[in-house]
């Protein structure tokens, strides 16, 4: 994947406690600038207290991350706010691009509570697909790239509505024309749960700042301690 990173790093207190759609606030720097941490996605917890994070260098920040050495320390604070919750048997899962980030944990969890899962995998390009060799095995995916270089063309909406049939509950993560385009879908996607993994710039990572607060329809709501992850039906367009 052309640009993305995986770091894995031993992290036993924040790795004990992690639940999947958590995240960590990363700091990016060896002095003051950038002055803020990250927020970034917990991506998979290991053996031994290891945890791995998946990134897109789209800055300063990630870039600096990006260049870290095996060996060397990265400050991570977390795990932090609300992540997904789980209570039913058949789930979707819909990745659209580095959204893939922190469902990979998702899927992890549920199949080891012996849940049913498919994985819609959408990406512009093929090789900006997660790698089929880093899913967790029992894991078959549904993928589509926009250039249509690996199954269908298109985007992850285009095989949405077939997919959520079969579904009880869907967890999602991407941009938030994906999130829109899916609150439009009010007829395919009924009554059913849908929890999506917002972004926002962060300040604090913890309830601090209120930089992450987002208008809801239950009132003001911030990102990093109300969600990140968040039910779509709560969210405006
Ligand atoms: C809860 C949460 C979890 C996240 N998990 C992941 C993850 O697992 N993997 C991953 O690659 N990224 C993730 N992100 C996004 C990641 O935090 C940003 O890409 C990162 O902060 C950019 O830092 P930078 O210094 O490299 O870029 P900057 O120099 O700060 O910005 C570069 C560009 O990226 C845009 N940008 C920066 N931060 C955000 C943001 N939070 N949302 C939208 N656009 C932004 C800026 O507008 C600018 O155009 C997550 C964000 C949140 C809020
Ligand atoms: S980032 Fe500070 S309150 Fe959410």
């Amino acid at each position: 994947m052309p640009g993305i990173h995986l770091l894995w790093a031993e992290a036993p207190q924040v790795a004990s406690d992690a639940q999947p759609g958590q995240f960590v606030m990363v700091r990016t720097s060896e002095d003051h600038d950038p002055l803020l941490r990250r927020p970034m996605s917990i991506h998979r917890v290991g053996e031994n207290g290891a945890l791995a994070l998946l990134f897109e260098v789209v800055g300063r920040g990630t870039n600096w991350l990006a260049q870290r050495k095996a060996g060397e320390v990265v400050d991570l604070l977390g795990p932090l706010g609300c992540g997904f919750k789980i209570h039913s048997q058949e789930l979707l899962l819909v990745a659209g691009g580095i959204g893939i980030a922190p469902l990979i944990f998702l899927a992890e969890k549920a199949l080891a509570e012996g849940r049913r899962l498919v994985l819609l995998l959408g990406a512009k390009t093929a090789d900006q697909l997660y790698p089929r060799r880093l899913l967790p095995p029992d894991v078959e995916p549904v993928t589509i790239t926009e250039d249509g270089s690996l199954g269908k063309r298109g985007t992850v909406i285009d095989l949405l509505a077939d997919l959520a049939e079969g579904a009880e509950q869907i967890f999602a993560c991407g941009p938030i024309s994906m999130y829109e385009a899916m609150a439009a879908m009010v007829n395919e996607l009924g009554e059913k749960s849908v929890q999506v993994s917002m972004e926002a710039r962060m300040g604090c990572g913890f309830g601090g700042c209120a930089g992450c607060a987002i208008e809801t329809k239950q009132g003001l709501k911030l990102v990093c301690q109300d969600g990140p992850v968040l039910e779509l039906t709560d969210l405006l367009w």
